[in-house]
């Protein structure tokens, strides 16, 4: 366990992530305190592990973040070596590593905010590169973005099994009256958007669970209303599980404009799909791929998850060359998290390898074969303190990702459990909001829904007339 005593809420939230990532077997094992005294001069910061403890003082600064962040410093480089896990960030946590660079660079010289990442922040050399040349890079592909505009998510929660690791709050897809009841809310929620918007919005993505896993009709319904608005915009919608891309799918997306779908194949080990829970095979992925290269106006994403359960770095390497036999536009690759909720924590699975530094080498790897990291987001409990790094060929990559990692746009989101984030132009702040997450109180209270809608399209459309 991992205590924090006596700092405000914010420094101790700080102090524990940093104590969890560099020391994560204190978690669930032994006791490890972290003691923070105000004095009148100083503050002074004890840290106990059973065996020893280590004390400094540290003098206040005007800026209170700069203390934390002297302490932060100090936590990493100057406690007990032993059970000590190594880690590229520093004492950087937050999970938009990329925005957190835009934004430095939209103050300081390139040079300055290198400067920062390494010595304040204590980053790696090799990382703070990297995310100054993706924060320019998009930087570059998002610099005609209506900042004022607003990019849709809608959430289909269905899908044809539960996969292990996953914790979304997804139902299965058995019960056609419980989709089209669902599909009915979905639509009336998605009308009042569009109907309040003042501008048309700049990217679709349907997503959830997954949207091809309902009957072709009840998607029909969600397609036909956005045809006009999908137009000649990035319009994507999830296809995870390939026994969903059938050719009379395909026929559908693409009829209604879609020109991006996500065929994800997770693995391509077998074994590690039958254990699961995917119901699919790595074939069947090759054979849903090229069902799709049928329809040439249609990109392809690929979804993949690192340290599987089973799964060696060599399982790893395997899939990616399989990968880029297929050769698709783009390749999201996410490092495991165990999250609760799902079938893998409950058991507590977990692969026992060393994967720490299996997101560089597969980055090398895909630069070579001309898959070019564009967009990147950290999430808690991953594993290897590591990160999920989106790639693209040239030209492919996804500018919904862009904007919704590095919030660079209003997203308005429809459909049980969807987030909706507002920039609220007078207050120069950004509103969250999400659906509740359950299908019941989504159906039941969709009147109160809609009226939160409108209200938050207000924001956006005040912000269009500024
Ligand atoms: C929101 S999920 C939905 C995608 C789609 N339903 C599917 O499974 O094909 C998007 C992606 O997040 C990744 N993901 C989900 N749960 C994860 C976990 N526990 N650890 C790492 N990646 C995860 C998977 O790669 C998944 O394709
Ligand atoms: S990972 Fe995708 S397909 Fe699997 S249960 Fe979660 S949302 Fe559904």
């Amino acid at each position: 366990m991992i205590k924090i005593i006596g700092a405000n809420s914010g420094d101790a939230h700080s102090f524990f992530e940093l104590l969890r990532i560099y020391y994560p077997y204190y978690e669930d094992n032994e006791e490890l305190f972290l003691t923070y005294s105000k004095k009148e001069e100083f503050v002074e910061v004890e840290v106990q592990f059973p065996k020893e403890s280590f004390t400094e003082k540290f003098p206040y600064e005007e800026n209170p973040i700069h203390l934390r962040h002297r302490v932060a410093r100090w936590l990493i480089t100057s406690l007990s070596k032993e059970k000590k896990v190594p880690n590229k960030w520093g004492i950087l946590t937050g999970i938009r590593p990329i925005k957190f660079v835009r934004n430095h660079l939209l103050e300081k010289e390139e040079d300055e905010v290198y400067r920062l990442l390494i010595n304040h922040y204590l980053v790696e050399e090799k990382l703070s590169h990297l995310l100054i040349e993706m924060a320019k890079k998009e930087e570059k592909l998002t610099k005609d973005l209506d900042s004022a505009g607003y990019s849709l998510y809608i959430n289909i929660p269905f899908c044809p099994s539960r996969c292990h690791y996953c914790s979304y709050p997804t139902i299965l897809n058995n019960d056609k009256s419980r989709i089209k009841k669902y599909i009915n809310s979905l639509v009336k929620e998605l009308q009042v958007v569009l109907e309040n918007g003042k501008k048309w919005p700049s990217s679709i993505y349907i997503g959830g669970g997954t949207p091809t896993s309902i009957p072709e009709e009840q998607l029909e319904r969600i397609l036909s209303i956005l045809k006009p608005y999908g137009k000649d915009i990035e319009f994507t919608v999830e296809a995870g599980r390939p026994e969903t891309i059938t050719d009379s799918m395909l026929n559908l997306l693409s009829k209604y404009g879609v020109n991006r779908i996500s065929v994800n194949p997770q693995t391509m080990k077998d074994q590690t799909l039958v254990d699961l829970g995917r119901n699919h095979t790595v074939e069947d992925i090759v054979e849903a791929y090229k069902r799709v290269k049928k329809f040439p106006k249609i990109h392809v994403n690929m979804d993949l998850i690192a340290g599987l359960p089973g799964e060696n770095e060599k399982d790893f390497e395997d899939t990616l060359e399989k990968i880029y036999e297929l050769s698709p536009e783009s390749i999201t690759i996410h490092m495991l998290s165990l999250k609760n909720g799902s079938k893998l924590y409950e058991k507590n699975q977990f692969s026992f390898e060393d994967i720490s530094s299996i997101q560089d080498k597969a980055m090398e790897r895909n630069i070579n074969h001309g898959f070019l990291p564009y967009y990147m987001y950290r999430q808690k409990r991953i594993l290897g303190n590591s990160e999920n790094i989106g790639y693209a060929k040239e030209g492919y990559e996804s500018i919904y990702n862009m904007i919704m990692m590095e919030e660079l746009q209003s997203t308005i989101g429809v459909g049980m459990g969807s987030t909706s984030k507002i920039f609220d132009g007078k207050e120069g702040k950004i509103l969250k909001n999400s659906n509740f997450r359950n299908l019941r109180d989504y159906e039941e209270r969709l009147d109160e829904i809609i009226e939160e809608k409108k209200f938050f399209l207000e924001k956006v459309n005040e912000y269009v007339m500024e």
